[in-house]
């Protein structure tokens, strides 16, 4: 690959999926994009940018996949999945009792392990959430992720990386060398292709928003701006959840970090935040009624 060749896709992929590559990352493009080139027929990464130059959305669709990193498991973390059942769950049974409803929003969902990991979380609270409505929304900017996501089937491997065993009996069900996710957790998460560069407000307001683990891959500005508009879709009291190596600290004055629950943030001004959740929701299309 050619230095300008390097030059053309770092800046397409800042463009087009806010991917923030270093001057040196050839090789992370090379080992991607090489597999790639072969599969569209092409013979090397020379050939793959001009196809992208002539203009092919197909192939420069499929370079912006191939540049994303969708590692991801079960309960990754743990503690954001302890704070989902021991701090933002039992406020919302409080503060949502009235109107019994609670939308999650799984920002960059990747392969499924994050929603319905939330999914079986929700499932364990059992009677609790009798005659609610709760809506989990898995977005990615990978139509492939998001198919694996949509079908909830796992390798051994996959499902021995975070998952208790007992969750595992509970809710899979095992099909030859695979275990697929029950068709009720299934039915709790809606997918939908989303890219966090453009406008989601169409989504609606949520009361929790995972954003995890993608931020890592941006710049300052565009996490910036990623901030901003996730403050006008998180409700007033809502909860926005970050990964391990992320924070809003030194970004944004939008989301203030909760005292010893590390990865959690809410918005910081509930009136201007309680402004911009006057528009409703759109009612999405799996609700899950408990
Ligand atoms: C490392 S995974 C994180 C998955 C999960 N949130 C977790 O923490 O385990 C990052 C995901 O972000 C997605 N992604 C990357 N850029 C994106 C963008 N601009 N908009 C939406 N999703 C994006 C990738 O496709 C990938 O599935």
């Amino acid at each position: 690959m050619t230095p300008p060749e390097y030059e053309y896709l770092r800046k397409l992929l800042k463009d087009q999926s806010g991917l923030d590559l270093s001057t040196d990352k050839q090789y992370l493009i090379e080992s991607r994009l090489l597999p790639l080139s072969r599969v569209c027929g092409l013979s090397g990464i020379s050939d793959l940018v001009q196809t992208m130059k002539a203009g092919s959305a197909s192939v420069i669709a499929q370079v912006v996949e191939a540049m994303t990193t969708n590692e991801t498991f079960f309960f990754r973390d743990k503690v954001p999945f302890d704070h989902f059942r021991d701090t933002i769950m039992p406020e919302m049974l409080k503060e949502r009792a009235s109107r019994k409803s609670v939308r999650i929003w799984c920002a960059a969902g990747s392969t499924g392990q994050e929603p319905y990991s939330l999914a079986m979380c929700l499932k364990e609270m059992g009677p609790r959430l009798a005659g609610w409505r709760i809506e989990i929304v898995a977005t990615d900017l990978s139509r492939e992720v998001l198919e694996k996501s949509r079908a909830g089937i796992y390798s051994q491997f996959e499902v021995q990386r975070g998952l208790p065993i007992q969750m595992l009996v509970k809710h899979f069900r095992q099909t030859g060398e695979f275990w697929q996710v029950n068709a009720e957790i299934r039915a709790m998460v809606q997918h939908r292709h989303l890219n966090l560069l453009h406008d989601f407000s169409q989504l609606g307001i949520f009361d929790v928003v995972f954003c995890r683990n993608v931020l890592i891959y941006f710049d300052q500005d565009t996490k910036i701006n990623i901030f901003n508009r996730l403050a006008r879709t998180t409700g007033p009291d809502g909860f926005l959840v970050l990964g391990a190596a992320e924070t809003v600290v030194g970004l944004t004055e939008t989301f203030k970090p909760c005292p010893e629950r590390r990865g959690l943030y809410r918005p910081h001004d509930p009136h201007a935040a309680r402004a911009s959740a006057v528009a409703t929701a759109p009612r999405l299309a799996a609700v899950a009624g408990f």
